[in-house]
């Protein structure tokens, strides 16, 4: 597709930011989403040909104003998202309200107040940066895992229903990448400390897979690519970490 208008949320770090520097290299015009405005403001004189709308993506009014405000976008990247680690039963129902409205409702939002446009112009590309973790539902994350499992039927659901009109949707299953997630995820009432926060690709990297997928666009792609097994090792290991996973929550619980 060539460069237009690109929307990426959650862009005043992580994935997003990354993603709107690669995009601005390739000649997009990035309209900047999230709600850190010093951050988005810093990012726009950083790239140049950026917009900053500074939102609360948990707010439904929020996303009709930038709907509003920016109307027609070649790109949607539905990548604002984050996560919270420990045992459900002591997840605040507001932080479980909140990762629903952020990681899911957002995302369903967004896509429908701007898929109708890219449909009408046969022009368009969603993405959504879902994980892994959608496909191996692990013990500490159960919300979490379940707004990305969501993610993975929308998209897939959503890439069947526009194959041929000339708009894309696709889904980034990432494997941990090192941002400011976990980080997040601790600083939450309750929260611990999600077990691959010392590992993971940086989000350069998973940045240039996103403006790759642009180029050459696909229903799903993984990232890095080998976690492509994910979905074979759940159908054949899942009986295994029905056994290991709970002793490593519990192990992780108790050196808190
Ligand atoms: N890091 C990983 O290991 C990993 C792995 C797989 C998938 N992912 C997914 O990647 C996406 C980006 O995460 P990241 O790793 O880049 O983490 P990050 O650095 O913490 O970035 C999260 C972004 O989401 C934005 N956000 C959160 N709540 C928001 C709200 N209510 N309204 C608007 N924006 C909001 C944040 O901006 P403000 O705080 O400024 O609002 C920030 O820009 C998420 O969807 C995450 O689930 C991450």
């Amino acid at each position: 597709m060539k460069a237009g208008t690109a929307v990426v949320t959650g862009a005043s770090s992580g994935i997003g930011a990354a993603t709107a520097r690669q995009l601005a290299a390739a000649g997009w015009r990035v309209i900047l989403v999230a709600r850190r405005l010093e951050r988005l403001l810093g990012l726009q004189t950083e790239i140049g040909n950026a917009e900053v709308l500074a939102t609360d993506l948990s707010s439904e009014t929020e996303r009709v104003r930038v709907f509003e405000k920016i109307r027609e976008t070649d790109i949607l990247v539905n990548n604002a998202g984050f996560g919270w680690y420990g045992y459900f039963s002591k997840m605040p129902w507001e932080t479980v309200r909140e990762m629903l409205r952020v990681n899911v409702e957002a995302t369903v939002h967004l896509t429908q107040l701007f898929l109708p446009g890219m449909l009408a112009r046969k022009r368009g590309h969603i993405i959504n940066v879902g994980s892994v973790s959608g496909g191996i539902p692990s013990q500490g994350i159960a919300v979490y895992a379940a707004t990305k499992s969501f993610m993975d039927a929308f998209t897939t659901a959503l890439h069947r229903e526009t194959r041929n009109t000339g708009v894309n949707v696709s889904v980034v299953r990432a494997g941990p990448v090192r941002t400011e997630f976990c980080e997040s995820a601790v600083g939450r009432e309750n929260g611990g400390h999600v077990p691959t926060e010392r590992m993971g690709v940086s989000a350069e990297y998973v940045a240039r897979r996103i403006e790759r997928l642009i180029r050459h666009p696909r229903r799903v792609i993984y990232v890095p690519w080998w976690l492509g097994v994910t979905p074979w090792f759940e159908l054949s290991f899942g009986w295994l970490e029905d056994r290991l996973g709970p002793l490593l929550l519990r192990r992780k619980e108790r050196s808190a």
